[in-house]
């Protein structure tokens, strides 16, 4: 099939900012405990008027500038999100209406903090069988909205933000090599909302309960990930044909920079080699590697012909890796 690449990057982050601090007076936390136990200082916030959409239109917006195409040449828009605007329309529907992309067909996915490296690969297969030509692929967040405010082990993580990419046909060397996605549905219920689906369906019960609120077992996340992160990312190397050593940067999930350094010695890399932003942002669940990627082009890291390596885990429990030569 056709090479894909990606033509152009976008990204948007609220201006409120939640800092440290400002959480010592909500839990019972501290400045030093977040910053050492996860290297997050402050993490943005949505206004109240804006939902998961209104963020994944302005990165879009910046992207498809990047990549020089109208929303008219749009054939796809694959949203990936845990926080969707509402159950259905979809977000990307939502989106797709926004940017009057008239042409493009549209959906979500659900992979949580994998959803972005899942919709890349989608979005390659159908550029490479011939089906379409510019696809967008969005990772977008709204985690304040389902954050447990109450609860020190998960409101210390999580902010807002999105990032989008435009994907296309590219030629010679560039575009993407390979992909690893993997899932373990067993490790389901470390990381999930138990509330406002059709197995509990909201009720006085689940909002008493808090059970719409994001809930984790963060140790045995944190084990999982160490693993993950280094295997995901070896193993797509393996299928480009790729040595660590080739690496010119490492995307990873912005979940906690413990995990972000495990995996950089896995793979031998210096802390240098990865794009690092999640003392700024926090953990923005599918938006976070397009976010990095995006900054990571604003600051002039990636050159044309660099090795780059997106690797992320999440919620499912899922993971995913990808291998791009920019
Ligand atoms: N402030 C102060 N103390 C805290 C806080 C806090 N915010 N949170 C927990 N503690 C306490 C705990 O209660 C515990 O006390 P105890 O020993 O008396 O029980 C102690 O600190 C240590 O707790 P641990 O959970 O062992 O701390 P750990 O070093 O594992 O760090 C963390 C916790 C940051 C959550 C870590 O486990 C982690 O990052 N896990 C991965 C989480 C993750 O990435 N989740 C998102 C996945 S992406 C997605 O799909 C949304």
């Amino acid at each position: 099939g056709v090479s894909v690449g990606i033509l152009g990057t976008g990204k948007y982050v609220p201006e409120r900012r939640l800092t440290n601090v400002e959480l010592e007076r909500m839990v019972e936390t501290n400045d030093e405990w977040i910053v050492t136990r996860t290297g997050i200082r402050e993490r943005r916030i949505a206004a109240p008027e804006q939902a998961t959409s209104d963020l994944a239109y302005e990165a879009s917006v910046k992207a498809l500038e990047a990549a020089d195409i109208t929303a008219e040449e749009l054939d796809l828009i694959i949203v990936a999100t845990i926080t969707p605007d509402m159950f259905f329309p979809s977000t990307a529907c939502l989106l797709q209406e926004k940017l009057g992309a008239k042409k493009a067909a549209a959906f979500d996915l659900s992979a949580a903090c994998s959803g972005f490296i899942y919709g890349l690969a989608n979005a390659t297969g159908f550029i490479s069988m011939g089906m379409y030509k510019h696809v967008l692929v969005v990772g977008a967040e709204c985690l304040s909205r389902i954050t447990d405010y109450e609860d020190r082990n998960t409101c210390i993580l999580f902010g807002d933000g999105a990032g989008a990419v435009v994907l296309g046909p590219v030629t010679g060397d560039r575009g993407f090599k390979s992909f690893k996605l993997g899932a373990d549905g067993a490790g389901g219920e470390l990381l999930r909302i138990r509330g406002g689906g059709s197995r509990c369906p909201s009720s006085g019960e689940t909002l008493a309960d808090r059970s719409h609120f994001i809930e984790m077992n963060g140790r045995d996340v944190f084990k999982f990930a160490v693993r993950v992160m280094g295997s995901a990312a070896e193993e797509a190397l393996a299928a480009a044909g790729y040595e660590k050593a080739d690496i010119d940067l490492l995307v990873p999930h912005q979940a906690n920079i413990r995990i972000i350094q495990s995996a950089l010695e896995r793979l031998n890399l210096s802390e240098d080699k990865a794009m690092i932003n999640l003392d700024r942002y926090g953990n923005v669940s599918a938006a976070s590697i397009p976010l990095a990627l995006a900054e990571a082009v604003e600051e002039g890291r990636v050159k044309e012909g660099d090795t780059i390596v997106l690797v992320g885990f999440g919620g499912g429990l899922t993971w995913g890796a990808a291998v791009l030569n920019w």
